[in-house]
């Protein structure tokens, strides 16, 4: 159990960031803001994103959960304005792949939800059976990514996978999860390392599901690990072992866990990656925000005499991220310093709306109410 010092610090940074989004929602309204990392710019309003692209749920995400905490039917209207617009996104279909679960997780589930809105289930379904549908029966693997190698699997579409679990509890259908749990099942065995490390990337004969490489993906280099990567991981981990039931899930989660709480230093953001040299310094605040949500999470499902260690780690990586805010009413950003990747200048040390979703995220489950748009149990 979280104490009431740490409640009560995770309650103040809440309402600084409630307060900061309530100035900057009308300014935003139902657009998608993101970095242009192509540009090296932050969008602050929102309207230059690529509609297919995977962060375009975060702030209609963002909104779902500003109008679960204040009941402002403002902050309803956005998300549900975002979730509209990502029909289009369905409609070309070439530009969407694996990160159909971050898209509709965050717009159309959550909207299902709360509202029990008929046309949000059917456009979740409808990711999800995309989802579903890059499965390799065979190799056991969702394909990630359609610019790249159809080998390729990453750690980040254990995030996604959670939408499998919404479509299986629709529709009484276990095809989905059986998917999702087959997925799983090869990322622990493949992607997570003897020491709690993960890979980004690994490359997988498509046919007899043989691993043929480990690329470098979005890390210093392949064999290192992207923090971020490990943030997928131990959250991704910790969201299927409550959605899937598996206490392996839950072991892996916690492994990836200690080896992320051994790589933060005190009062210090993660590295973009905890195993580059050690010049350049890159510092990822989004890797913090969802290693957070995943350790809260670990916390309440271990025992009490064991929770203290991911709550401790949680607390710190916290009281980091509030000092990464920026509370400026006049600036359209909240958490700085996220980036992208380790060979990305351009995307180094902005603001990136996943790392701030990932944040309202983490201090609404210490708030009571995370919306729990990827727990379907
Ligand atoms: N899922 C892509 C990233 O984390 O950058």
């Amino acid at each position: 159990m979280f104490s009431k010092e740490d409640k009560a610090f995770a309650s103040e940074f809440l309402d600084r960031v409630v307060k900061k989004l309530t100035v900057m929602a009308p300014e935003i309204g139902a657009n998608f803001p993101t970095t242009l990392s192509s540009i090296g710019e932050w969008d602050p309003k929102g309207t230059k994103a690529n509609i297919s692209g995977w962060t375009t749920a975060f702030w209609p995400g963002m909104m779902w959960l500003m109008y679960l905490k204040t009941g402002d039917e403002m902050f309803k209207k956005y998300a549900e304005g975002c979730e509209e617009k990502l029909d289009e996104a369905f409609d070309i279909f070439t530009g969407i792949h694996h990160d159909v679960g971050f898209m509709w997780s965050l717009s159309a589930v959550a909207d299902y939800k709360i509202t029990g809105n008929e046309k949000s289930k059917a456009r979740a379904m409808h990711a999800a059976t995309i989802l579903a549908g890059r499965f390799n029966h065979v190799a056991k693997y969702i394909r990630a990514w359609d610019h790249s190698s159809l080998r390729w699997a990453i750690i980040d579409c254990m995030m996604n996978i959670p939408l499998l679990s919404f479509a299986t509890s629709i529709q009484e259908d276990p095809r989905f999860e059986q998917v999702a749990e087959a997925h799983a099942d090869t990322v622990a065995k493949h992607f997570i390392r003897g020491d709690g490390s993960s890979n980004h990337i690994v490359e997988f004969d498509p046919v007899t599901g043989d691993v043929l490489a480990t690329p470098r993906g979005q890390g210093y280099d392949s064999g290192s690990s992207w923090s971020r990567g490990q943030a997928w991981a131990l959250y991704g981990f910790a969201l299927a072992y409550l959605n899937l039931g598996k206490q392996e899930y839950l072991d892996t989660a916690k492994k990836v866990a200690h080896y992320f709480i051994a790589n933060i230093e005190d009062g210090k953001l993660p590295l973009v990656d905890f195993r580059a040299p050690a010049e350049p310094v890159y510092y990822d605040s989004s890797a913090a925000s969802i290693a957070v949500c995943g350790l809260i999470e670990i916390a309440k499902a271990v025992p009490e005499y064991e929770a203290k260690i991911y709550e401790r780690a949680a607390m710190k990586l916290l009281r980091v991220l509030d000092e990464n805010c920026n509370y400026d009413p006049n600036e359209l950003r909240l958490l700085e310093n996220a980036s992208s990747a380790y060979h990305t200048p351009n995307g180094m040390h902005m603001p990136w709306i996943f790392g701030d979703y990932y944040l309202l995220e983490a201090l609404m489950k210490l708030d009571g109410n995370d919306g729990r748009f990827s727990v379907h149990k």
